[in-house]
């Protein structure tokens, strides 16, 4: 198999690629769009990105990011150039992307309400991508619409590639329950940018991520990666119960986890 045949292997196998598949996660940012933010994507987490986002975007004045979600990176960002174009298909997600930029006065980004496959768009200096390549199954298509849009740089970012990382790993094998598949690992799209002659850079660190959710959120979500059997519920109940922190109604854990930023250059 060459790694873009390696690439749609594991979108058929993604939890996140099939639930994009059925309804393009509307299903799931319709539940949480509004608290996106608290529930995936702290304030501490977001800094630590944009830390190492902000000196790449140097001398940019126009760019369009793909899966702008409910503006995380949006906002921050847009206060740095004169245009953006945010690309967003979810209704809920947009939505929420919309009133948050009314609400910031940032009159000079516009929602194009599309997936990024259809999106007719002018060239802008950079094109971003934050934390969504899952999204995609024709991987080449994308990058290059990606590459042919940007004037000078196209960043790709991603926080914690494979979800949570200890108690991921923990709960699976307390649970003897398979790896999940979930975001295409990093050495895969390394794979996929090297078969299509892509020149990259990569930066590899660490970022501290906090999730807090709700008793019935963890159970949620523990039950769709690990496929949880009737009879294990007591057993993760007493392992989530010692693991994660209790606060204001919520469980919360706070990890160090692999975060990327992958900058696909123009030149050979
Ligand atoms: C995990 S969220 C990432 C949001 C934000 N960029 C962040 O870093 O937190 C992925 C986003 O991609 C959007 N999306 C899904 N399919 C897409 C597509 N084909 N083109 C562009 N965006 C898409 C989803 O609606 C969702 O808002």
């Amino acid at each position: 198999m060459n790694p873009l045949q390696q690439w749609r292997a594991f979108q058929d196998k993604s939890l996140y690629y099939q639930a994009v598949k059925a309804d393009g996660e509307e299903s799931c940012w319709r539940e949480i769009a509004r608290q996106y933010d608290q529930l995936v994507y702290p304030q501490h987490q977001q800094r630590a990105l944009l830390a190492r986002l902000l000196p790449r975007l140097d001398g940019v004045s126009s760019a369009i990011e793909i899966g702008a979600g409910s503006g995380t990176l949006t906002m921050p960002l847009a206060r740095q150039f004169r245009r953006m174009t945010a690309v967003e298909p979810s209704p809920s997600m947009a939505e929420v992307l919309q009133g948050n930029l009314v609400q910031q006065r940032l009159g000079h980004v516009t929602i194009i309400r599309q997936r990024w496959e259809e999106a007719q768009l002018p060239p802008a200096d950079a094109v971003i991508a934050g934390g969504c390549l899952y999204v995609f199954y024709e991987i080449e298509a994308a990058l290059r619409k990606m590459r042919e849009a940007a004037r000078s740089t196209v960043l790709l970012t991603h926080v914690g590639n494979e979800g949570l990382w200890d108690i991921d790993l923990r709960a699976q094998e307390l649970l003897a329950a398979p790896k999940p598949c979930l975001f295409p690992p990093l050495p895969l799209l390394m794979d996929v940018l090297t078969s299509l002659r892509i020149p990259a850079t990569v930066e590899l660190f660490y970022v501290t991520t906090t999730k807090r959710f709700t008793e019935e959120q963890w159970l949620k979500r523990c039950q769709r990666l690990f496929a949880v059997r009737p009879e294990q519920q007591p057993l993760l109940l007493d392992f989530l119960r010692q693991e994660l922190h209790q606060e204001h109604g919520c469980w919360t854990v706070t990890e160090d986890v692999p975060a990327t930023i992958v900058e696909l250059r123009r030149e050979n």
